[in-house]
Parts: C-alpha cells; structure tokens; sequence
C-alpha cells in the first residue's frame, strides 16, 4: 500500500465498489494512428520543443566539468519526480546524504537517493548498449523502489482519486498481457524515432506505460526515468541534463487528468501538446540554469585566483561544483593530495567566503552556499 499519496492511490486489494474494471482504450492499439499524434498544432509544438532541447544540447556542451551538471541536474529530477509522487526531502538533507554515506536520513530522502542511482543506471544501459531491455526496465525500477517485487501478477491494482475513492482509471490485470504489452512498449521505444518526431515519440510513450502500469508501485517515477533516456537513445541529448519533472510539478492536476481523458476518449491532441510544452518549458529553464551556474564557476575561479593563488587550482574549484557540499576525503581523491593539505585548502577556501563549514555528526562538511542557492531556487 502506498501511504505517501495524496491525490492517487494505487491499491493493492480487491475493492468492491470498483467503477471502471478494464483499460478504457484498447492498449494494444499502439501506437495510435498519425493522423491523431500529427495534427498541425501538434506538429507546431514539437517543433518549438525540439528547438528548445537543441539549444539545451549545445549549452550542455560548454560546461567544462560535465559531471559538475549531471549531478546537478539528475538530482534535481528525482527528487521533483518523487515529490509528484508525495515523497518529499528537502535539498539539505540530500546533499547532505550524498556527502554521508552512513547518515540517517528519512525514508523520503532514501527514496530520493535511490531514485538518482536508479536513473544513472538507466543511463549506463542506454550508453552501452544502445537501447534498453525488458529485464533493465525492471533493474531501474528495481533500484527506485527498493524492493523486487516486478511485474504485478495479482490482479487488483486501480488507481483512485484519492479525494472521492472513485476508481479513475484500471490497467490491465493479467499477467501475460501485461507483459505482452510491455514487449511491444520496448519494441517501439528501442526503433529509432526517425518518421515520427521523438517529442512526439516520447509523449505517447509514457502514455502507453503509465497505462500498462506494469508495476505494484514506482510507475510514474520508472516511466519519467525513461522519458530522458529516451531523448538521450534518440540524441537529443547526450547527458540526462533536462528536469522534465518541475513542469509537471507545477502542472500536476493537468497531468493526471489528461494521462485520464487521453485513455477515456481516445484523443491524444491535449495530452501531446502538454508534454511538449513540458520539454520546451524546462529546455529553457535549464538553460537558464546553466548559464547561472557557469556565471558563478568563473566568479569563483576569479575569486580564488586573486585572494588565493597559493592554493588555486581549477580542478579544485570544479570539485566544489560537483556537489554543493565537499569534504576532505573529496578532495583528497580528486586531487591526489595529502589530507592535511586537502584540510588547508578547505579552510582557506572557507576564510576568503566561498566555503561555510558546518558540523555533521563527526564530519565536517563544507557547503559551496552560492551554488547551494542557485540549485535549490
Ligand atoms: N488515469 C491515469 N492513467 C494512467 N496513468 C496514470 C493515471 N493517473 C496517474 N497515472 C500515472 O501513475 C503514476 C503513479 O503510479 P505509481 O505506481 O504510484 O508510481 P510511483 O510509485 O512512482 O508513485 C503517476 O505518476 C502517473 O504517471
Ligand atoms: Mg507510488
């Protein structure tokens, strides 16, 4: 049972007073015929929207340290594609867990955590191999959850709003015919989206697997994992550097309901045209971003250069990007120096403004506050 929802539940037991008990549209019809995912204002967004992921791409490129904007980037998707799912952390307590290994943190922060590892993994396959296989989709999902349960193969999964109990939506229950229809959900998602724009692609895609809900839980978060990866098997971009997931954060009910009347009617023109807008929207904010986040490493690099040129060294300024809160074994690993350096380079670090420390537990952490700000705004 999924205690963190609000508005959807999704549970697990037979429920008597079930309204709708199949699948609204026939999900073997997939994908739908062109003539409903091509219409000309269709065909004008996704033009909009890959224009915008282009100028993401190419942005992406000029970032020195690309990790530094992976980190950054990943980390700010999953918790934002958890928080559409109620779990919810703050940026402090997961920086921090990122930098601590054996803190206790909260479930939510966990979940976050594995969320983030989950997705890297997803990229790894993707990177590797060039496409992504019915037992990898089951690894990240694996990996976001926490447990192996898999595919569901008891029957009583619905999804209900939460506020009223009505049963808003049934996937399908048997077992065999989810399957089936996730194998022709990978089938389609590993072609290379050449006739069809991928933006396009991309919308009926997590349309489709939300639909199945192959999972007892973490459908959303798995399908908004393979969201990215699919732009990135696609080449719209190279890294997963997009944080697709604010735009629906901030568009929530309108997510929910058309992922509902998109399946009710058959009509898929409002549904597309959200996820467009969604790439185009977030492409420009995380482009925006990263101009912010460049603008701050060269005032940094500056920074030290002049009040500290006996320690400047540009790799160590990158490391204090690569996450807003360093340490001394950070920097001990990175540059290849002794700890009682890698301490003097902190506190000098710390003395000219561009480091707080701050104790936690027996560590002491040093927090890059400036770039702390600029990731959580
Ligand atoms: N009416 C609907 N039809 C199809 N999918 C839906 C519908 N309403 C919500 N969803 C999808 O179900 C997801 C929630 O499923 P769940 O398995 O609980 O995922 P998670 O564990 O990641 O929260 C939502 O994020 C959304 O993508
Ligand atoms: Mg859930």
């Amino acid at each position: 049972m999924n205690e963190t929802c609000t508005l959807f539940c999704i549970f697990g037991t037979n429920n008597k007073n079930v309204g709708q008990q199949t699948p609204y549209r026939l999900l073997t019809n997939f994908p739908p015929e062109r003539g409903k995912i091509e219409t000309i204002n269709i065909l004008r967004a996704a033009n909009k929207a890959t224009a915008a992921l282009a100028e993401l791409k190419g942005i992406g490129k000029t970032l020195p340290n690309q990790l530094m904007l992976i980190n950054a980037i990943v980390l700010k998707e999953a918790k934002g594609s958890s928080e559409i799912e109620n779990i919810i952390t703050t940026h402090d307590e997961l920086y921090k867990a990122l930098a601590i290994n054996s803190l206790n943190t909260t479930l939510a922060t966990k979940e976050v955590v594995n969320y983030r590892k989950a997705m890297f993994t997803g990229f790894d396959f993707v990177k590797q191999q060039g496409f992504l296989r019915f037992g990898d989709i089951l690894l990240i999902q694996q990996e976001l959850t926490g447990n192996n349960a898999g595919i569901r193969t008891m029957p009583g999964t619905v999804l209900k709003n939460d506020l009223t109990g009505e049963t808003v939506y049934t996937p399908p229950q048997d077992k065999q015919e989810i399957l089936d229809l996730l194998s022709g959900f990978i089938d389609y998602f590993n072609t290379p989206s050449t006739e069809i724009s991928p933006l396009i692609n991309l919308a009926i895609l997590h349309h489709q697997f939300e639909s199945i809900h192959p999972f007892y839980d973490g459908n959303g978060r798995t399908g908004r994992i393979l969201n990215i990866l699919y732009l990135i098997l696609n080449g719209l971009m190279e890294i997963p550097i997009l944080y697709l997931s604010s735009y629906i954060i901030e568009n929530k009910p309108d997510y929910y309901k058309l992922l509902n009347l998109t399946n009710k009617h058959d009509d898929w023109e409002d549904w597309i045209l959200y996820m467009l807008k969604a790439v185009e929207v977030t492409s420009l904010q995380t482009i925006e971003k990263i101009s912010a986040i460049k603008n701050l490493l060269g005032k940094t690099i500056e920074k030290v250069q002049v009040e500290s040129p006996k320690i400047y060294r540009k790799e160590l300024v990158e490391l204090l990007f690569e996450q807003p809160y360093s340490k001394i074994e950070f920097v001990v690993n990175q540059l290849k120096v002794e700890r009682k350096a890698a301490s003097r380079y902190l506190q000098e670090l710390e003395r000219i403004g561009v480091l707080e420390s701050q104790k936690v537990g027996r560590e002491t952490l040093y927090i890059n506050k400036e770039l702390f700000e600029l990731l959580k705004k």
